[in-house]
């Protein structure tokens, strides 16, 4: 991909990996448009970083969804990449019956919004020259931590997705990526850390970014980065060892 002169839309910019490619892609000299539902962050990194454009707008509501989509056809009709990075990572225990609103939620959040967007973009994309989707999943898409199942399982369905979304565009100039990332140490699954300042774990996120822009800039369609590469070559071989608990 030629990484400069695109308008590239982020969904979850307001901190991670999402905050982490915006400030990259505005370095090298894109247009980056930011959404959230943290109106607070958005306005923030907007103070720090006032080319960025940001929205403020919930992936897990389909009307917010159709509503974001137009807003861009119309603001920044020469919008060309999207990155569906938006994600949330939630606990559940299955040996009690879930909370299927939780289980809507995370399966609305990280996976059928990116379906949803695909499907808004890519009629717009297929006119663009170096356009592209890129979709964020993980190493866990491809050996689960059991302790996370719906979300391992949403992830696994996004990498799935990815392969089906780029062999339906393989007519058109629009390229799908799959980037999955490591632990990276973000915000991710705070909400169930009782110590709010307590770290993700894993690498740090610039060191994550650029193994993530390199893949990008060398078209490595399906980029597995640090440690998710082993997950993804030995997939579920590595399953006992990770779920030792
Ligand atoms: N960190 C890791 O170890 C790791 C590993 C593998 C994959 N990933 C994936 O990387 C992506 C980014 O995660 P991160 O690690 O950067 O976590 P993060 O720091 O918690 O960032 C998550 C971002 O998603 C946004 N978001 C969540 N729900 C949303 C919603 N309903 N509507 C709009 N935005 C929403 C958040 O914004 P608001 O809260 O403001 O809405 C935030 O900007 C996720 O897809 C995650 O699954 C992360």
């Amino acid at each position: 991909m030629i990484v400069t002169g695109n308008t590239i839309l982020i969904t979850g910019g307001t901190s991670g990996i999402g905050l982490a490619f915006a400030e990259e892609f505005i370095k090298e000299g894109n247009r980056v448009i930011i959404t959230g539902r943290r109106e607070d962050r958005l306005e923030a990194i907007k103070n720090k970083l006032p080319e960025i454009i940001t929205r403020v707008s919930d992936v897990s509501d389909a009307a917010q969804r159709a509503g974001l989509a137009e807003w861009v056809f119309q603001n920044y009709p020469e919008t060309n990449m999207l990155i569906n990075n938006a994600g949330i990572q939630l606990v559940t225990d299955l040996k009690s019956p879930v909370d299927l609103e939780r289980v809507r939620t995370e399966t609305e959040t990280n996976f059928i919004a990116p379906v949803h967007l695909a499907s808004l973009f890519t009629p717009h994309f297929a006119e663009k020259e170096n356009a592209a989707i890129i979709n964020i999943t993980s190493g866990l898409a491809f050996a689960p931590l059991a302790f996370m199942p719906v979300y391992c399982a949403t992830k696994a369905a996004m990498h799935s997705l990815t392969l089906s979304l780029r062999h339906q565009l393989k007519q058109t100039g629009i390229k799908v990526f799959e980037i999955a990332p490591p632990a990276v140490d973000t915000e991710l699954g705070h909400d169930r850390r009782e110590d709010k300042s307590q770290s993700h774990g894993g690498i740090p996120v610039q060191e994550f970014i650029a193994g993530a822009m390199k893949a990008i800039k060398n078209d490595e369609l399906e980029a597995a980065i640090g440690q998710a590469a082993g997950l993804r070559s030995k997939r579920e071989a590595l399953f006992e060892q990770m779920n030792s608990w």
